[in-house]
């Protein structure tokens, strides 16, 4: 297939293009580097350096190049800058992606994989999350991410886009052979925050909230890890059907607490990483874990990393020989 892979420069995204590669499609990707890196794309893929604000150049790309589908990881994914600057977040996330399915419905390009979040269930009642459970998010980032699946749903029913909403939890790891990992700044998911310690680039890791109600008082996450995320699209793409919209939570259905990464990383790296208990953060969820039942079942997907701290060595490969990553790699 020819696929378009917005955001293909990123973290995920480039993870993907490669697998896509990997299987033979013909991947263009378009990035504006705002947090990508063009050493990490695939250079079996096309690169274009544009902005999806720019929908000149994006109906040229997507007019000229008779897609058969598309993959859209661009977005920006920060949490606490959400709050702060709501409406960056409602223009990047919401209004560029209005602009990328109006001229998916105009050139009928009816496949669509779509990089979503487990931020869009917020406080969940129970663990672990399955996809029929209420999507109620609690931060500006996680509404976009959910009025973006809305306008995909609604699409899918008024002119047959094929659509999939992958829910990712936790995405960590890299390359096992250490070539291509996580690089993104300022750095916020906990890894490469740890592992960042352990490279002495920072004093300590912060563990927000040490009295939750869970087995060792600190928040339970879900980690997947990126291959099995790159496995996830590759399945989604190659089985879409127009008309279709398919929600699939993308996790290993494992919690694993920050005090457990820490201590995993630990024993990884062999440095002692100080960790300091701080208080929590406000709409920190004590516990998310993923039901992945769905996607196991539909697609025959199976994560193949489970193990915490196998996931820990392949993000260890990456940054102990990348410390200040592509950048100067
Ligand atoms: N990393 C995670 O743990 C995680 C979890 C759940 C969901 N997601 C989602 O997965 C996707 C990818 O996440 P990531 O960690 O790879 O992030 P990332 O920041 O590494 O990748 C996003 C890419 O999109 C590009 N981009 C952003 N706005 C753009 C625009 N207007 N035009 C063109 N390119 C633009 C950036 O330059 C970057 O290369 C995001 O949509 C994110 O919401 C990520």
């Amino acid at each position: 297939m020819k696929l378009l892979v917005t955001g293909g420069a990123g973290y995920v995204g480039s993870f993907c293009v490669r697998g896509l590669c990997d299987r033979g499609h013909e991947v263009v990707v378009l990035d504006n580097l705002s947090a990508g890196h063009k050493e990490a794309v695939d250079p079996r893929a096309a690169f274009v350096m544009a902005d999806l604000a720019d929908a000149r150049a994006l109906e040229t790309l997507i007019r000229d190049a008779g897609f058969d589908g598309a993959l859209h990881f661009a977005a920006y994914l920060n949490v606490g800058e959400s709050v702060a600057e709501p409406l960056k977040y409602y223009r990047n996330n919401v209004a560029h992606t209005v602009t990328l399915l109006e001229l998916m419905q105009k050139y009928q390009i009816l496949r669509l994989v779509f990089s979503s979040t487990c931020a869009c269930y917020g406080i969940p009642a129970a663990v672990p999350i399955t996809e029929s459970m209420p999507q109620a998010p609690i931060n500006p980032y996680g509404n976009t991410k959910l009025a973006m699946e809305w306008a995909m749903r609604d699409s899918a029913r008024a002119w047959k886009l094929g659509v999939t909403c992958l829910r990712y939890f936790n995405a960590c790891g890299a390359a096992a052979d250490g070539s291509h990992g996580e690089d993104h700044d300022p750095e916020i998911h906990l890894i490469p925050v740890v592992l960042q310690v352990a490279l002495e680039q920072r004093e300590n890791v912060q563990i927000f909230g040490v009295d939750y109600p869970t087995r060792d008082g600190s928040c339970i996450r879900d980690y997947i890890h990126v291959d099995d995320l790159v496995d996830a699209h590759v399945r989604a793409i190659e089985t879409q059907e127009p008309g279709e919209f398919r929600a699939y939570n993308v996790g290993t259905g494992v919690g694993t607490s920050v005090k457990q990464v820490v201590e995993a990383a630990r024993e990884v790296t062999g440095h002692p990483i100080p960790a300091k208990p701080t208080a929590r953060r406000p709409g920190d969820p004590p516990e998310l874990y993923a039901d992945p039942g769905k996607l196991m079942a539909e697609l025959e997907w199976q994560p193949r990393h489970t193990d915490i701290r196998e996931i820990i060595e392949t993000a260890w490969a990456w940054h102990r020989s990348h410390p200040h990553g592509y950048r100067h790699a």
